[in-house]
């Protein structure tokens, strides 16, 4: 044998000096849910290690995560149901929790990037992202909707505004309303491949936002798919996005794969609520090595092609690799 591949791998050093890909702190962002009110610090049964946090408490959160070296957050709000309607006006009202806190949260740590949640449905009696008329979701009357509420996000100082509703031209129409009141520093990370996917469930529960009825098959996309997620990405980046993103994550690494090879913009991929559970139950149970597979999971995902991983195992990751 002249070709023996083992040589490469008979040192750590050089196991190190021939590796591929890395995968740090700064690629995660970390998915955070909110709540009105204060001392709230309420674990969600379906997704354990993960909470429903007052703005007191996740102040102390970040504040800690910072310390570890991430600094990127993405913010969900669990709204209360009297608080929601058909048209989610709660999502742009003066008084609403989650603006109040971005700007916080923004004053406190001009350090810490914080991304938002656009779509109707924490907000929305229907539970669906879009509005609901006579059972269908209508496109273009979610529109002005989505941008209300991105430039009430903006005005709170969001940094990066993101889109996860899947409304056919919501990206250009969000950027254009956002440039018009003179936000054009604030990104828009385009959930582009967003699958109709079973892997959302725990993160249903932590908003109480699960659609009442119907599914959301008409505007996300079939698992089945991939070259439609060509499509996707290629309006939403002509359309202005400045990330493109492929949720879920794990159980989608060709399509990461795919949209690295073909885009012309950063790459970020969800590693939702569902993948990141069944990774908790299995290490409860002691059937796996936690440390370890979540450090080859989210590296699986560098591989395939993504910049930067939204991950609810992102505090952990960056606690043991400060260790
Ligand atoms: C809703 C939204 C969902 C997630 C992020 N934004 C759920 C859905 O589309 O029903 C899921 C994230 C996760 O499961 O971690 N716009």
């Amino acid at each position: 044998m002249v070709i023996r591949p083992r040589r490469n791998r008979k040192h750590a050093a050089i196991r190190d000096m021939v590796q591929e890909n890395f995968l740090s702190v700064e690629h995660l962002i970390y998915p955070m849910f909110l709540t009105d009110g204060s001392g709230i610090k309420e674990e969600i049964s379906s997704l354990p290690r993960n909470y429903r946090w007052s703005l007191d408490l996740m102040l102390k959160e970040i504040e800690s995560s910072l310390s570890l070296g991430l600094n990127k957050f993405v913010l969900f709000p669990a709204v209360s149901d009297e608080l929601k309607d058909q048209t989610a006006t709660y999502s742009y009202a003066a008084e609403n929790f989650y603006l109040h806190a971005i700007r916080a949260i923004k004053e406190r740590f001009p350090e810490a990037i914080l991304m938002s949640d656009v779509a109707m449905d924490p907000y929305s009696s229907d539970g669906h992202d879009g509005f609901v008329q006579d059972g269908k979701i209508l496109n273009d009357e979610t529109l002005p909707i989505l941008a209300k509420m991105s430039i009430a996000q903006a005005q709170a100082g969001i940094d990066i505004i993101g889109p996860s509703d899947m409304m056919d031209g919501r990206v250009g129409y969000i950027r254009e309303a956002l440039d018009l009141e003179g936000f054009t520093d604030v990104s828009i990370m385009a959930y582009s491949a967003k699958y109709a996917s079973a892997f959302y469930g725990p993160f249903r529960d932590a908003l109480n936002s699960a659609p009442k009825s119907g599914d959301k098959k008409t505007y996300q996309m079939n698992p089945a798919n991939k070259r439609e997620a060509l499509l996707e990405a290629s309006l939403d980046m002509e359309e202005g996005a400045d990330f493109i993103m492929v949720k879920p994550a794990l159980a989608y690494l060709d399509v990461i794969h795919l949209l690295k090879e073909h885009s012309t913009v950063p790459i970020t991929a969800y590693n939702v609520s569902g993948e990141c559970a069944m990774v908790y139950a299995a290490a409860e149970k002691g059937w796996i090595n936690y440390e370890a597979i979540v450090s080859e999971i989210l590296m699986s995902m560098r591989r395939a092609g993504a910049d930067g991983i939204l991950t609810y195992f992102a505090k952990d990751f960056a606690t043991f690799s400060n260790k």
